[in-house]
């Protein structure tokens, strides 16, 4: 679905307009976010899915009033994990019903602002929360739809930081020693909850659909123990978000429709050897929509040959506006896209402005060797967790999100400005 096309002379356009106009236009480094393809992301994983099953799009990935207003119009939900990507989603004006809730500790303010809104339903991820929402609730005369999010015990192949479904870790309640039951219980006696079904969501960046299936079975056996035990079959699964997306021509991901038939199948499987009716279920994909929809475009700055090693080349951003490369190891890959060039490749580090050695965006790469100051340079696939992991460190000012359709481009989030850093600065 993506549009990019590049001219004879190099110049790569994206949604019909030519890079370099919109660097001229919007300024470096900035987000591009191809609005079709977006959309088409979107409508791919909820015809997947089709009307059993719901999508909740994971709001953590990128998340402004653009886009929920473009969730919305394409039929998805959406999850939040904060009062402000709640205030965010509610302003754009998705309806609250097709919110979900979600967080390790969840505010008591938060709850209640989710409660009072009449979010669709709040993931419960411990002990001390069912309790705490039950009390929020019931103290606001009502009754919260709830899920529970356990702990399946499967090892998602991906970093650490980002798998989450082994039991050392802060989220969820462990399926392991009769955990998860013991929530189920004490969640199905609190008048201010409505326990509608269990959460399992395994990590991120996730190729092999080996671990969603062994979580599919497994929730679908607490859903089996819970109709034994208190004679309830909850009506609704959540398998969570975490597909995998190319970053390089090495990541081989799966499509939707490949997910969706594979969990619908072991889930309607396992429920009739269960002899349980089919639970509803829902999915959490942030980064497989967003991911691949936008780039980041860079100017090139100083560069710094080095000899037997690599040349450095250095972007006016950095880890500021991607964080992932330090933090995850990730891998992106880079081109120049603002002209052509014949000149032999070289191997190349792109590097941020920041002050500290790790600030780098593409480990290693190649680039043509005539790269010179003023070429633009593009990241691809930086659509998920990079303008909203984004920080102000050494005061750099956050970069803009441009939409770019049918040849048209429009800021979406504008870019920071030095009155901005300053306003908070009231010392
Ligand atoms: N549902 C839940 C409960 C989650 O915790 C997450 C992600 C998702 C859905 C969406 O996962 P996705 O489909 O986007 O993989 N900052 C990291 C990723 C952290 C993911 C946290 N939770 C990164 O940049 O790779």
């Amino acid at each position: 679905a993506h549009t990019v096309t590049r001219t004879d002379d190099g110049i790569v356009s994206v949604g019909g307009v030519e890079v370099t106009t919109l660097a001229e236009e919007f300024g470096t480094p900035a987000y591009f976010l191809d609005e079709s393809d977006f959309r088409a992301r979107a409508r791919a994983w909820r015809t997947a899915f089709g009307h059993d099953a719901d999508v909740f799009y994971a709001g953590k990935a990128f998340l402004s009033r653009a886009v929920v207003r473009w969730l919305y119009e394409e039929g998805l939900n959406l999850d939040v994990c904060s009062g402000g990507e709640l205030v965010t989603a509610l302003s754009a004006g998705m309806p609250a019903d097709r919110i979900a809730f979600h967080g390790n500790n969840k505010s008591a303010e938060e709850i209640t602002a989710a409660v009072r809104a009449g979010v669709g339903r709040i993931v419960l991820d411990s002990f001390q929360e069912i309790v705490r929402v039950a009390h929020i609730a019931q103290s606001l005369g009502t009754r919260q739809r709830v899920q529970i999010r356990v702990t399946v015990g499967v090892e998602a192949h991906t970093h650490e930081f980002i798998a989450t479904a082994h039991e050392d870790q802060k989220f969820g309640i462990a399926l392991a020693d009769g955990q998860a039951a013991e929530a189920v219980r004490r969640a199905l006696t609190l008048d201010g909850l409505e326990l509608v079904g269990i959460h399992s969501h395994i990590g991120s960046q996730i190729f092999d659909m080996a671990g969603f299936e062994v979580a599919a079975r497994r929730v679908v056996a607490l859903l089996a123990a819970v109709r034994d035990e208190h004679g309830v079959e909850l009506p609704e699964i959540d398998l969570g978000g975490g597909l995998g997306i190319a970053y390089t021509s090495d990541d081989d991901p799966r499509e939707p429709h490949e997910i969706a038939k594979a969990l619908s199948e072991i889930v309607t499987r396992e429920c009739e050897a269960a002899k349980l009716r089919t639970p509803r279920i829902s999915v959490e994909p942030g980064r497989a929509i967003v991911g691949p929809t936008a780039f980041t475009l860079y100017e090139v700055g100083t560069i710094k040959p080095l000899e037997g090693l690599r040349t450095y080349v250095s972007v006016d951003g950095g880890m500021s506006d991607n964080i992932r490369t330090a933090l995850y190891d990730a891998e992106y890959s880079v081109a120049l896209v603002s002209r052509t060039s014949d000149a032999e490749p070289m191997l190349a580090r792109v590097v941020g402005k920041h002050c500290e050695s790790g600030d780098i965006v593409v480990k290693d790469a190649f680039l043509p060797s005539d790269l010179a100051p003023g070429d633009l340079i593009a990241v691809p696939a930086t659509g998920a967790y990079c303008r909203s992991m984004a920080s102000n460190y050494n005061h750099a000012l956050r970069p803009p999100v441009v939409a770019v359709n049918d040849g048209e481009a429009r800021v979406i989030v504008r870019r920071e400005t030095e009155e901005d850093l300053l306003r908070l600065d009231v010392g």
